[in-house]
């Protein structure tokens, strides 16, 4: 039995994840699904953006899922709260096309791990009395540094992938971002068989357009990492299929990389294919592989057929739509 915590959120996100659960639900696989609350809807309701239990039910399950929460000014971001409490210190973003959709680049599967705990999601931000200037802090570890370097190393040779390019900005921010290269450097001398490289983030932002398909994994601190994989969904058919799942030593929070989309909330026309394979990814990190391979090919099936697609994909689909055809899709693979 695997204990789930589900944090569906504010805007598409409860729609998406109801997609995803009933997906789950097929499964010849127990799962007692915790329903918890953040966000937006929650502060108004509870006076918090996230409440104690919320953190506590995420701590005690064998993984997390979480839609998407629309952010609150002056008010903690419950999903940096989690990532902070729970260490999940690696979020892994793959990039993927898919047959059937029309994209950039028809033929990329490339990695970008983003540092989760640090950098400038630090939150530590001040105004000055003169209220005519404002701080930020961006904190940069060894610690850190090194965990999200060997996790990316690790992850891309698990996956018999050639190269890991780290991203920074070293040449302006020489103390921060140096540590940060100076690290990747010394980590990949324990990886022989895996290419080392690294790109300015600027300079990354064009090569991204120009030539993504020379990449596999892509290590880098945390507001890069944020900004590149938007633009790198961007390469491959958008955010309604860009997963992401949140890993560190003991727990693991999976979610898609949009957000709440206010523009479309409540017409439960939002694509939960992002959703959907971020429950894929939370499979593959309870070991249960063969259930993740097998909704990742039900929904290849789907985007392929091009009979049903939410409007992001050129359809006139709804949400739950998209799910029961990735149900049906299921049903033939398992
Ligand atoms: P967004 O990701 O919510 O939306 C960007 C665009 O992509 C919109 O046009 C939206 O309609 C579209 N889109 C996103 N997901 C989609 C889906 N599944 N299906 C179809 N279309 C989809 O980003 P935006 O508009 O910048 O932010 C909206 C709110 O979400 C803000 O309050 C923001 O702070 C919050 N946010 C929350 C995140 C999270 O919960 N992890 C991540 C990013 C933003
Ligand atoms: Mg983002």
């Amino acid at each position: 039995m695997y204990k789930i915590t589900t944090i569906g959120g504010d805007g598409i996100g409860p729609e998406v994840m109801e997609g995803a659960i009933a997906i789950l639900e097929i499964l010849d696989l127990n799962f007692d699904f915790i329903e918890m609350e953040a966000g937006k809807g929650c502060l108004k309701k509870n006076g918090t953006t996230i409440p104690e239990e919320t953190i506590k039910s995420a701590k005690k399950s064998h993984a997390t899922l979480f839609g998407a929460i629309t952010t609150v000014d002056n008010e903690k971001s419950p999903i940096i709260v989690l990532r902070k409490n729970l260490d999940v210190y690696g979020n892994l973003r793959p990039v993927k096309s898919f047959e059937g959709i029309d994209c950039l680049y028809p033929n990329l599967e490339f990695y970008i791990v983003r540092e989760n705990t640090e950098g400038l999601y630090c939150e530590i931000e001040y105004c000055c009395e003169d209220e005519k200037t404002a701080v930020s802090h961006r904190v940069i570890t060894k610690k850190a540094s090194e965990k999200i370097i060997d996790f990316t190393f690790k992850q891309a040779s698990e996956n018999k992938r050639e190269k890991v390019t780290c991203i920074h900005k070293a040449n302006v921010l020489k103390k921060t971002d140096g540590l940060f290269k100076k690290i990747f450097y010394k980590i990949a001398k324990n990886y022989p068989n895996i290419k080392a490289e690294d790109y300015y983030v600027d300079a990354m932002a064009m090569y991204l357009v120009q030539k993504p398909e020379d990449f596999d994994y892509i290590v880098t601190t945390n507001l890069f990492g944020d900004i590149l994989s938007d633009e790198a969904a961007g390469l491959v058919g958008g955010l309604g299929l860009a997963p992401s799942g949140n890993i560190g030593d003991k727990h693991g929070l999976f979610e898609p990389v949009h957000g709440s989309a206010p523009d479309i909330a409540g017409k439960k026309i939002s694509n939960p294919i992002a959703m959907i394979l971020s429950s894929a990814m939370m499979l593959d990190f309870l070991n249960e592989k063969y259930y993740a391979n097998q909704i990742r090919i039900a929904v290849e099936n789907v985007l392929k057929k091009k009979k049903i697609a939410t409007p992001d994909l050129g359809g006139c689909d709804k949400t739950m739509d998209v799910a029961n055809a990735v149900i049906n899709e299921l049903k033939n693979v398992l």
